[in-house]
């Protein structure tokens, strides 16, 4: 069922899509299935698109599709940044970072002229309440993880990978700890963001408040 639902909202994402374009690429599955459905566009008609990923994964499965790859030195406003979600509640904040990948989604959205999320319908919320992914660089993270928990985040997991022993460490050589705050609701939402960005040690989170997003694309199974 997700994966259909992925690939409906990819595909809706893909008619937004113009020659010429210089797209904003987040990370994820559901990015993946976009890059890939842009990829067969690309073959069949004349047409450029140029692209700025936010991860290994997005730079590679970019290549892979015949997208140009370029960077914010070049092109500082995307047209148009095409990104996945982990949690989006009624009134379109999200938690991203499931895949680590949080700090160059967020610079990217940020600098892009518009933001749209494609996600499954399983990635909808009335309220977000997942674990907040949080990159830190590694000699700050005991007293990150200290201050945290003054900030009132119920448990600190540092998020460990499979393929390899010990910690995850993201595109940009920093540690991931996954932070409970329990529920947060929507007129918090944006203050929790920036308490948790104005630690010293702390690299950027994985909530992506309202202001930042234009579009959610749901596809249904
Ligand atoms: C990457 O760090 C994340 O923000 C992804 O965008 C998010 O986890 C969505 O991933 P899927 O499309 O794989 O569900």
């Amino acid at each position: 069922m997700g994966s259909d639902g992925k690939y409906n909202a990819a595909k809706l994402a893909l008619e937004l899509v113009k020659d010429g374009m210089v797209l904003g690429i987040g990370s994820g599955s559901t990015v993946e299935i976009f890059l890939n459905l842009l990829g067969k566009r690309l073959k069949k008609e004349e047409m450029e698109i140029y692209g700025v990923p936010t991860s290994y994964q997005s730079h590679f499965a970019a290549i892979r599709n015949g997208i140009k790859i370029v960077d914010l030195l070049e092109h500082s406003e995307p047209d148009l940044c095409i990104d996945g979600a982990d949690q989006i509640d009624s009134k379109m904040n999200c938690i991203k970072g499931g895949g680590g990948a949080m700090t160059k989604e967020k610079i990217v959205a940020c600098a892009s002229k518009k933001v749209v999320i494609i996600v499954d319908e399983s990635k909808l919320v009335e309220k977000l309440s997942m674990p907040v992914p949080v990159e830190v660089l590694p000699f700050a993270y005991g007293y990150v993880s200290k201050k945290l928990k003054e900030l009132g985040a119920a448990e600190i997991r540092l998020r460990h990978g499979s393929g390899k022993v010990g910690a995850v460490i993201t595109d940009n050589g920093n540690l991931i700890v996954d932070c409970d705050f329990g529920v947060i609701p929507d007129k918090n939402v944006e203050r929790c963001e920036m308490e948790i960005n104005s630690i010293p040690g702390i690299v950027e989170n994985g909530i992506f408040p309202k202001k930042i997003i234009d579009d959610v694309l749901v596809g249904k199974s």
